[in-house]
């Protein structure tokens, strides 16, 4: 397996335009499926979760052509309704296909997700939203069998927790189910206003995305559409992290601040010399930064997916920390990790405890889940001398070719291939 090679201590200059959403492309992508129609799709990042999102689709019968900057999706012949086990194990936004399925060819059937083992991650919300719209389902070695023989009949979901991925499952599969779907304690997330925008091109009907109250009346069929994927939020505050852990001035254009509030937010109270022009955020040396203590939350509380770089940045800032992990139950596999990099990081039930004023000396780690592995990054550029991060191919599901974006813009780092 591939391995990520970082001298520190590093420099940082000039900026970065951030890539298309994955967490967005992924639902957008799965909803090609919904129409006999191309559905075009610009700004798709190039990462191994996508790619294996692709294969997925192919196994379908999905045909995939690729166009210069665009990718064209047609779903005209769908050959299959299983997919082969080895790529729904590497990505738990397999079962975002469930949704799709069941709406185009009243049964679907899929192995139960794999990806990062940050939880139990169950699909209950997904089959409770769906079988609310006639799905009955039974689960056998394994595999999830879904049938809707009647179709799919809009409904009231209450969702018992804001989900971004049964709420996109749910979206997608009432879209073209007979009459009104509304999704009671829907997410709010960015890249469900980003799935829904992509929808009402196909010519779906969808009112209230983004807040926690969404109303879809189901039409007849979806047509032909093109969607550009919004830009990548956590790749941008990865990326507005790493400026700060190094204190330098760095700019991150093609970013929609206004979805890094809560992280900006956060920053600032630390002491943090942030500021935004248009879609580019630029971050200044600040004189001193101080500890702090947050929770995260759905949207727009601040994200799970940017704790670990944060945990990062406040090993280094003067004064302790507190991170109350609210989302996943199993998220702080980072932790260890740190601390051999020179972090004093304790952890209680769902809170880590952080000792600020930490210095990171290089030394070999191993990555274990996808924001993890790049919270190792961040610590591996501060850190003196060589650090070595082993099992990096979940660094590679979420962040493209990291060693060539930061390798421009200073950092010294490279990837040893196996
Ligand atoms: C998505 C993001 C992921 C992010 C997460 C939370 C994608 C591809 N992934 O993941 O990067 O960290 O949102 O912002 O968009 N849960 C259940 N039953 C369910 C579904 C979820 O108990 O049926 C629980 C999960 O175990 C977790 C919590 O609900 O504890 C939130 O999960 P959810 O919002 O569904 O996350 P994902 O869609 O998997």
């Amino acid at each position: 397996m591939d391995k990520i090679i970082i001298t520190g201590k590093s420099e940082l200059f000039g900026s970065i335009d951030v890539s298309g959403s994955k967490n967005a492309a992924l639902p957008i992508l799965a909803s090609s499926i919904l129409t006999e129609e191309d559905l075009i799709v610009s700004n798709l990042p190039l990462l191994d979760d996508i790619r294996n999102m692709k294969k997925l689709l192919l196994e379908y019968g999905v045909s995939i052509i690729k166009k210069n900057e665009q990718t064209i999706f047609n779903s005209k012949e769908l050959l299959n309704i299983e997919a082969d086990y080895d790529i729904v194990r590497k990505m738990r936004a397999s079962i975002l296909i469930l949704g799709p399925l069941l709406s185009r060819l009243k049964r679907a059937k899929i192995s139960l997700p794999g990806g990062c083992a940050i939880g139990t991650r169950p699909i209950d919300f997904h089959l409770h939203g769906l079988s609310r719209l006639g799905a009955k389902f039974t689960i056998e070695n394994g595999f999830v069998k879904a049938e809707a023989p009647n179709g799919l009949i809009g409904n009231n979901i209450n969702l018992p927790f804001p989900s971004v991925g049964a709420t996109e499952n749910i979206l997608m599969s009432a879209v073209l189910a007979k009459g009104e779907t509304i999704i009671n304690n829907a997410a709010k997330e960015p890249e469900i206003i980003d799935l829904a925008k992509c929808l009402k091109s196909m010519g779906s009907k969808i009112a209230g995305e983004g807040t926690e109250k969404i109303k879809i009346n189901g039409v007849k069929k979806l047509t032909k559409a093109y969607h550009k994927i919004m830009s990548d939020r956590i790749v941008a505050g990865t990326y507005v992290i790493a400026a700060m852990i190094l204190n330098k001035e760095f700019i991150i254009n093609n970013v929609d601040p206004s979805y890094l509030t809560s992280l900006i937010c956060l920053l600032k109270s630390m002491g943090g010399n942030i500021e935004i022009n248009g879609d580019s955020i630029i971050i200044k040396p600040s004189l001193q930064l101080k500890g702090a203590k947050i929770e995260t939350a759905p949207y727009p509380g601040f994200p799970t997916d940017l704790q670990a770089q944060v945990m990062t940045l406040m090993s280094v800032v003067n004064g302790n920390s507190e991170i109350k992990e609210n989302i996943f139950e199993n998220r702080f596999m980072h932790v260890s990790e740190l601390n051999r990099l020179g972090a004093s990081i304790k952890v209680k039930k769902d809170t880590a405890y952080i000792k600020g004023n930490r210095e990171f000396k290089g030394a070999q780690v191993m990555a274990s889940d996808l924001r993890a592995s790049v919270s190792l990054v961040l610590a591996a550029l501060s850190a003196k001398g060589k650090t070595v991060i082993n099992r990096v191919y979940h660094l590679d599901r979420g962040y493209e070719k990291i060693e060539k974006t930061l390798g421009n813009q200073g950092p010294n780092i490279k990837r040893e291939k196996k």
